[in-house]
């Protein structure tokens, strides 16, 4: 039986990613989620699948060297999946020290932790071992040229404090798979969207906004251009890599949906007002008049536009969901799930909301 760990499986990725393993490899594997339950973790996103007896959950810290150390030492992990990490921009601007510490020191805890139980004396690895590390489209910077792709030879050239830390823990992954000959590869994957994404995020946030009668935050001229894949052919992807990526490679995940936030915005209004029915009185709130534009946030990256050609080349994977069709199950499943939001916009987040955007 295939063991996974899997570190950040309670945020929207992770949970995702983990509901998918479960859809494709049923009881053949047997998956431990690592999560400390930050704001953007959330047990109820695993409820499907908590009672399974191949599923544990660990309410731990990746910077918690003992803890980590004790699940390598009770269970033979085989594949370690390697998502948790603080991941908004907006929040790494305010405050990135916590930033540093779990997205650049929990990944060394981990990469140390794995080395620790797999490394033979003779410095060799047995077979089956893999270190996945997920990563972001970010770390390569911001692409002027609307010819220019990121390719993974593009150079790293990270501008927010997020995505400098995410290329921190990418060069970690990388300097273990060159000093130590360590199982890893890295993928690096465009913005996703899907169910249970975190309403802090474009999509759900004017999702949540536009069903609320919010105003929707333009930042800047709402021009940027963000590549949006949908979060399950993401999970796809790292199931590709995991079974049949080389060694110490990386991989560019992407959509090819490049889009201007302010054309996402005018979609989601759209498909909104197409999928509530007219009895629904939230209908009423959906509306253009709610589009404001704010102060643009510092250093904003101008476009992200990943090839995916290696991956399709090596792995033959693609994007399976076009934007269409994902941003309409997207939306169906937040008008579905009122009350997933309603938890999860509590005292915190509305806080958040305030600090980050009244008076913007
Ligand atoms: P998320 O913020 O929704 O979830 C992060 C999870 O990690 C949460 O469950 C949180 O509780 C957990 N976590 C945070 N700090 C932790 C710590 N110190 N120890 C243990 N658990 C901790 O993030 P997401 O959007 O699901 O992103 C997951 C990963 O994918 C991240 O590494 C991110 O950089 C990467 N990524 C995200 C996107 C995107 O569009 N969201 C795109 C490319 C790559
Ligand atoms: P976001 O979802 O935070 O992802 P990332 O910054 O990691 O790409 O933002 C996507 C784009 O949407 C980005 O260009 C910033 C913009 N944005 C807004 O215009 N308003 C908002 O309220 C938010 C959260 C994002």
């Amino acid at each position: 039986m295939k063991t996974y760990l899997v570190t950040g499986g309670a945020g929207f990725i992770g949970s995702n990613f983990i509901r998918y393993l479960f859809e494709k490899y049923g009881d053949s594997i047997r998956i431990l989620n690592v999560d400390s339950l930050t704001y953007a973790g959330n047990l109820e996103n695993l409820k499907e699948v908590s009672a399974r007896e191949n599923y544990r959950f660990f309410k731990a810290d990746i910077r918690d060297k003992k803890a980590i150390a004790e699940i390598f030492s009770e269970y033979d992990v085989d594949t370690v999946v390697n998502f948790a990490a603080e991941s908004h921009v907006d929040r790494s601007i305010e405050n990135p020290e916590i930033f540093v510490e779990t997205n650049v020191l929990g990944t060394l805890v981990m990469l140390n932790c794995a080395r620790g139980a797999w490394e033979g004396k003779d410095g060799s690895y047995p077979e089956g071992k893999l270190f996945l590390h997920v990563s972001t489209d970010e770390v390569y910077g911001s692409l002027e040229n609307p010819e220019d792709y990121f390719y993974e030879t593009t150079p790293y050239d990270p501008h927010s404090p997020y995505s400098a830390s995410k290329a921190s823990s990418d060069f970690l992954v990388k300097a273990y798979v060159d000093t130590y000959h360590f199982p890893a590869c890295i993928t690096n994957c465009s913005n996703n969207y899907g169910p249970y994404q975190f309403p802090e995020k474009l999509i759900p946030l004017m999702i949540n906004n536009a069903l609320t009668g919010k105003s929707l935050p333009v930042y800047g001229d709402g021009k940027n251009v963000r590549d949006w894949l949908y979060v399950e052919d993401h999970a796809k992807g790292i199931d590709a890599v995991i079974q049949g990526g080389r060694h110490g490679e990386k991989y560019n995940i992407g959509g090819h949906n490049e889009k201007q936030n302010i054309e996402i915005i005018h979609i989601i209004l759209d498909t909104l007002r197409e999928l509530l029915p007219d009895s629904d009185p939230r209908k009423q709130n959906v509306s253009e008049d709610l589009i404001t534009y704010v102060k643009d946030r510092k250093g904003h990256d101008r476009r992200y536009a990943i090839a995916p050609d290696k991956i399709h080349r090596e792995l033959g994977w693609e994007p399976e969901t076009d934007f269409e069709a994902g941003i309409r199950k997207t939306i169906r499943w937040y008008l579905d799930h009122e009350e997933w939001m309603a938890n999860v916009i509590n005292g915190d987040y509305m806080k958040y909301y305030e600090k980050m955007y009244n008076n913007r």
